[in-house]
């Protein structure tokens, strides 16, 4: 068996605000396992026109998400932080995997059916080939550990049968199998106005989510205005089953604060929402209010911004290039 150096690839796509289901869902691992790996962050420009952008906004989305990645702490001299468009290297050996990807492997992706909704004739190619380019990005790299949510193993899972048949059908050893990584804890974090839907960015409702560029006063008063139910908080986890409300809002707390649910609700226990509420927000503004203030900040210095993904890309390509050369010579291409 081939051993394959650990190295962690993740992306996040340049559509809208991060919010707070990004930040405890993936953000903070994100910036942790830069203290002990290799580590390379994505901003896939290339997957988010799989649905159309509005060009000026996707430049703007492009800088934006990449301010955010840097004031959550993701550390542009400890790891790579590129956007995809700028490594050619992505868009080439997509190719090469939608000819090693099968019809019948894309055909069960389920995000493909949410995405593409009723009128599935109407998709765009790319949307249907999404995984297949996901899984460039991350063997690119050769990368071994790729921090996802829930909703991206199953394309995980495909990267990993595209490394396999491509290992098989060439008889080499050349890629290896990425694994689902998570250090520490990814807390799931639900709507605010629906405990059983989660935070998204596409929720017609701003007060559904906090985004990382809120006020300090907005998020307070999106945590006072949040759902809740008329029972008073249990005392033990077990008590939040069927009370999805509370057990989001008891989770953040917990997330927020680096302790455990239980933690949470020794504390907690036996009383009325208002009371968590109340040091939720304060909780949430110390905690993420210095982030807005420093996305703020780097957003007015798009000279920076720009500075970080080129230098970023130009080490990324350094990477990647000479693996997809590789490929070019594995496959039978002429190599120069
Ligand atoms: N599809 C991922 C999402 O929407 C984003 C993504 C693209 C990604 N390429 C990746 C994540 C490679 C991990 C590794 O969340």
């Amino acid at each position: 068996m081939t051993t394959f150096t650990p190295r962690v690839f993740s992306g996040m796509q340049p559509t809208g605000n991060l919010h707070l289901g990004n930040y405890l869902g993936a953000m903070l691992n994100w910036v942790k396992m830069q203290d002990t790996n290799e580590c390379v962050y994505c901003v896939v420009d290339m997957h988010a026109i799989t649905l159309w952008q509005n060009p000026i906004a996707l430049r703007q989305a492009i800088r934006d998400v990449t301010a955010a990645y840097l004031a959550c702490g993701l550390d542009p001299k400890r790891s790579i932080i590129f956007n995809q468009s700028q490594v050619p290297e992505h868009a080439e050996l997509a190719w090469v995997f939608n000819c090693v990807a099968r019809l019948g492997w894309l055909n069960r992706m389920t995000q493909f059916k949410d995405k593409a909704g009723k009128d599935k004739e109407a998709a765009s190619v790319g949307l249907y080939v999404y995984p297949n380019l996901m899984a460039a990005d991350i063997l690119a790299y050769k990368a071994t550990h790729v921090p996802v949510g829930e909703d991206q193993k199953q394309h995980l899972e495909l990267a990993r049968d595209i490394a396999a048949k491509f290992n098989n059908d060439y008889e080499v050893e050349f890629f290896p199998q990425p694994e689902p990584y998570i250090v520490g804890t990814a807390t799931r974090v639900m709507s605010l106005r629906d405990g059983t839907k989660k935070m998204s960015k596409s929720d017609p409702s701003d007060l559904s989510r906090i985004n990382l560029t809120d006020s300090a006063d907005d998020i307070a008063k999106k945590i006072r205005k949040a759902k809740t139910d008329m029972d008073a908080l249990p005392s033990e986890p077990a008590g939040l089953k069927g009370r999805p409300e509370a057990e989001n809002l008891v989770g953040i707390f917990a997330a927020l604060n680096g302790g455990t649910v239980q933690d949470v609700l020794t504390q907690f226990g036996g009383g009325q929402f208002s009371g968590l509420k109340n040091a939720l927000a304060d909780l949430a503004v110390e905690k993420l209010a210095p982030i807005a203030i420093e996305t703020k900040r780097l957003q007015a210095d798009q000279t920076y911004i720009d500075q970080v993904l080129a230098d970023g890309s130009a080490r990324a390509r350094a990477i990647a290039a000479p693996i997809v050369k590789d490929v070019r010579e594995i496959v039978g291409f002429l190599v120069s």
